[in-house]
């Protein structure tokens, strides 16, 4: 089983860290594959709390390499502060392998992240304003920064210069900013440069190696399915391809070599920043989901927004990624609730819609037509099969897998990383 991809199925958050803690020790690599610092874990190991922006989960477990590779956007200040914080606290991250090609994002993207939001005004997006979107932006306008210009101080600073030529036009005379110099981008990426470069290296020959040796590896997907900027809801979107197929495109291996599609979903949805959401709740049941499930943002604290689970765009995700099992996650923040219904189906302008629309304009009218199920009462926390889970959270999940194109494979049932039921084994 050679490459395992691990994808959000929904708007992101979904609790990847769960099926990524399931595979655990059978794991050699962990590869980011796309994104940023604007992804955010909180991994528990033992006592201790981490919580991660842009270094794979994988840095956290004993013999497994972590790679960020080349689909990454990398605020290398934001690297060394992770990589910082977990040395102090005893972790070994000398195994991390970090892309030659991988994106710089610097000061001007962060700052250009932020002003454009507030110039887009009640349009917004609802970004991290981490500067991934900018960054992104100068790859495909091929004005970007990658981490091998670093060294090349010749090169970094004819790059930085043609980047900042139409940039500080745009910071000054539209957004009303001062202009950002040169010389103090250069100086700054160039302080890092000796630290990183024995990190640096060719991570798609070094991955097809690994593959070839009979390696396991992991592609753990930042944002999710929704978020996608091809597929998802745009443009109220991430920059990157979060889907599967980003796994090959951002790290240099061929899709091929990827047996298995892990598409994680919440046992409801949660969505972070602006864009539809059919079923969004605005009244208490909304209010129970995002206090049971403590749904706020680990990068930026927003209060998730929150609503039903949305079979459609199950659907709609083992599609787009080729969805070999699903993980579902959260399964006891429904506990206590007298019915608990499903979106099926929408009501787009009168007329029955049973997948999601293509056009965002019918996404926006997308009314959720839901199926009731009944509710249960007992605790779900120390449940570990299957069959011990009450009649109704079984029938629930049952249905659930029924309507969203591919088997439920395992359940969470609480925080802790044991807190988890497991139908199918996921490397089988
Ligand atoms: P950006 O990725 O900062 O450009 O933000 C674009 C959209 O993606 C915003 O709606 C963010 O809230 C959302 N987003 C980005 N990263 C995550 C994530 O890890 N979880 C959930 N939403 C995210």
């Amino acid at each position: 089983m050679p490459a395992i991809v691990i994808i959000g199925a929904q708007w992101g958050d979904e609790g990847k860290g769960k099926a990524t803690d399931l595979l655990g020790s059978r794991i050699d690599y962990v590869v980011k594959f796309n994104g940023g610092n604007n992804a955010g874990h909180t991994v528990v190991i033992g006592n201790q709390k981490y919580a991660l922006h842009l270094l794979p989960s994988g840095i956290l477990t004993d013999g497994v390499i972590p790679v960020i590779s080349n689909g990454v956007v990398i605020d290398i200040e934001v690297l060394f502060d992770e990589l910082e914080a977990l040395t102090a606290r005893g972790v070994d991250v000398s195994k991390l392998r970090v892309s030659a090609n991988a994106h710089i994002i610097t000061q001007y993207h962060r700052t250009l992240d932020k002003v454009t939001e507030r110039f887009l005004g009640k349009k917004q997006i609802g970004t991290t304003g981490r500067g991934i979107g900018p960054a992104y932006a100068d790859k495909i306008n091929r004005v970007g920064l990658r981490i091998q210009d670093l060294f090349d101080e010749n090169i970094l600073r004819q790059k930085v210069e043609a980047a900042l030529d139409q940039k500080n036009h745009l910071l000054v005379k539209v957004y009303n900013r001062r202009a950002i110099m040169v010389d103090e981008i250069v100086e700054n990426l160039l302080s890092y440069a000796e630290r990183l470069r024995p990190m640096v290296g060719d991570t798609a020959l070094e991955l097809n190696r690994a593959l070839d040796d009979g390696k396991i590896v992991l592609f753990e997907g930042g944002q999710a399915t929704m978020l996608d900027v091809d597929h998802g809801t745009y443009p109220f979107v991430t920059s990157s391809n979060s889907t599967a197929g980003g796994a090959s495109t951002g790290s240099g291996i061929g899709p091929g070599r990827i047996e298995r599609v892990i598409g994680i979903v919440k046992a409801y949805t949660t969505r972070v920043g602006a864009g539809p959401f059919p079923t969004e709740l605005f009244d208490e049941s909304g209010e129970f989901l995002r206090s049971a499930g403590f749904e706020f943002g680990t990068t930026t604290g927003r209060p998730r927004r929150t609503g039903w689970y949305d079979a459609p765009i199950a659907r709609y995700s083992a599609r787009i990624n080729g969805v070999t099992d699903f993980v579902m996650t959260k399964l006891d923040v429904l506990t206590g609730l007298a019915t608990i219904p499903v979106c099926v189906a929408y009501d787009v302008d009168g007329v029955r819609v049973e997948e999601v629309p293509v056009s965002q304009s019918d996404f926006h009218h997308a009314v959720p037509i839901y199926e009731e199920f009944p509710g249960w009462t007992d605790d779900l926390t120390g449940i570990r099969r299957f069959e011990d889970l009450p009649v109704n959270a079984q029938s629930y999940v049952l249905a659930v897998e029924a309507m969203s194109g591919s088997r439920i494979s395992a359940i969470g049932v609480g925080p802790g990383r044991d807190a988890i039921i497991v139908r199918h084994d996921l490397l089988d």
